[in-house]
């Protein structure tokens, strides 16, 4: 009745699983879906023989301008390198990615072949939310087609972003079963900080569980209270690849965090990473680091100095997020913790060849400057899980309360105002605050964590503590929503709107 979710041990013997596995049933993917089973968690956690090396999901980048594309979501993906009836974009999980500039435009034909309503979501660009821009509140329907147009402000930060489906109540589930890409914003041309390295690569990691059906399965109750985490950690939608490098080679990595709930603690092993830029801004300077920590939906771009000749794993460390224990009732009931069981191996780095040298970075790179201005306004905001009938396990997952209502304004600010957030967290679980549309900069964190004193759309606030942000609500007018990025959470409800009016 239950399908076991399939073990990297099975996973090796099940190539090719032919079309049958990619049919749909009568009732669609949703109705493949098998029950939860945990109980292979840790079986047969094997490194394929054969690992492929990285693969880069197809480019396409903007000319004179412009860039038009296509984008069909539908079942029957490659995922793990096997046929499945996980989600893609043009059949490719993680789909296209795109590259675009400043000043561009960005026109997207988003069909929907899947059988449940979708939409798109340009996570971290600071493009309009209205009409037929990054609007959440969209939907398309199965088997129809829209047309989305970005324009890209001509001082657009250049760096790393992604997309993916935002439609109410289904965007884990969509997440999770594959739907994502990467969305690079390049420097104006000539304008590109010289890094010096010798490959530009997207690391692009989501997490998935399948059966042996290749089928995705569908999490527990309790999965979706405590934000769902894939037993499959993939990049690219591959399973641990390898990336070629040559010793002193320098690479640069673009590392999205797409996974659905879990947070991500990158190390490569025996060496350091040296962070130039995070959620799409550069740093002021490299900061050399033993490991990145990345929030679902957080983007840290790293340069890696190859060592010697060998093999370097890079790893996702496991990270508590909270447990349900003390949190009471049903709470208390459903027990346990966030933790993944241990480390999970993303790639394989492969150094081979004559050594090479690279030119170290640059000591100073083309951070964005904040305006001083000082905040007009403060603003409280809080994550509350409680007891409730109408959310996963029997809990309310809200903001300030409530559940989100599309209709509803949560939140008015006059367009051009820079005002000061708390969001506090009495709840036993941390959640990443993530707003559209308009990056703050994190002033303080209850958990003392030094800010990174540039803007950023995602934050980490830890369980029973707060963040406070600085936002300037400066760009674009218009309505858009903030959430709990993970997935599970903002599906149930936490979730809320912020409507920025010309004064
Ligand atoms: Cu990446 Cu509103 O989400
Ligand atoms: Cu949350």
């Amino acid at each position: 009745m239950r399908p076991a979710p399939i073990s990297r041990r099975r996973a090796l013997g099940l190539a090719g699983l032919g079309t049958a596995a990619v049919a749909i049933g009568a009732t669609g993917w949703l109705g493949g879906f098998a029950g939860y089973d945990g109980a292979d968690a840790a079986a047969g956690r094997l490194r394929p023989a054969a690992a492929e090396p990285l693969r880069v999901p197809g480019v396409l980048a903007s000319r004179g301008g412009r860039l038009a594309v296509e984008l069909t979501a539908a079942p029957g993906a490659t995922l793990a390198g096997q046929n499945t009836a996980a989600l893609g974009y043009n059949g490719s999980s993680p789909g296209p990615t795109l590259r675009v500039r400043p000043g561009d435009q960005l026109a997207v034909r988003l069909t929907n072949q899947l059988d449940q309503p979708t939409n798109l979501h340009t996570h971290g660009m600071r493009v309009s939310p209205q009409a037929n821009s990054d609007n959440p509140f969209l939907q398309v329907d199965p088997n129809t087609s829209f047309d989305y147009l970005y324009q890209i402000p001509p001082d657009h930060p250049a760096g790393t972003f992604w997309y993916h489906p935002h439609h109410h109540g289904t965007v884990a589930d969509q997440i999770f079963g594959g739907l994502a890409g990467a969305l690079l914003v390049d420097p104006p041309l000539g304008q590109d900080p010289d890094l010096s390295v010798t490959a530009d690569r997207v690391l692009l990691v989501t997490d998935t569980t399948l059966n042996t059906g290749g089928h995705v399965v569908a999490p527990s109750a309790m999965d979706r209270a405590m934000g769902r985490q894939g037993e499959l950690v993939l990049v690219n939608g591959q399973d641990q690849p390898t990336i070629a490098a040559a010793p002193g080679a320098t690479q640069r990595w673009r590392i999205i965090n797409g996974c659905v709930s879990r947070v991500l603690a990158i190390r490569l092993q025996d060496h350091q990473l040296v962070l130039v830029a995070h959620d799409g801004t550069f740093l002021p300077a490299p900061a050399t680091l033993d490991q990145v920590v990345l929030a679902p939906g957080n983007r840290a771009d790293v340069v890696v100095r190859p060592g010697p000749a060998g093999r370097y794993s890079l790893v996702a460390d496991p990270v508590e997020r909270g447990g349900m224990m003390g949190g009471g009732g049903m709470g208390a009931m459903m027990g346990g913790g966030t933790a993944p069981s241990g480390p999970a191996t993303l790639a394989i780095m492969v150094t081979a060849g004559a050594p090479v040298s690279s030119p170290p970075l640059p000591a100073a790179l083309p951070a964005e400057t904040i305006p001083a201005a000082p905040a007009t306004a403060q603003r409280q905001v809080v994550f509350q899980m409680g007891m409730g009938a109408m959310g996963p396990g029997g809990m309310a997952f809200t903001i300030d309360g409530r559940v989100f209502d599309p209709q509803r304004d949560d939140q008015t600010v006059p367009l051009g105002t820079t005002e000061d957030w708390t969001i506090s967290n009495p709840s036993p679980l941390a959640h990443p605050f993530h707003l559209h549309v308009w990056p703050f900069t994190v002033l303080a964190t209850s958990d003392g964590a030094p800010p990174l004193e540039v803007p950023q759309d995602v934050v980490l606030v830890p369980a029973q503590g707060w963040a406070r942000i600085r936002i300037p609500f400066t760009t674009h007018p218009g309505r858009s929503v903030y959430h709990c990025h993970i997935l599970d959470h903002e599906d149930a409800g936490m979730m809320a709107t912020v409507n920025v009016v010309r004064a």
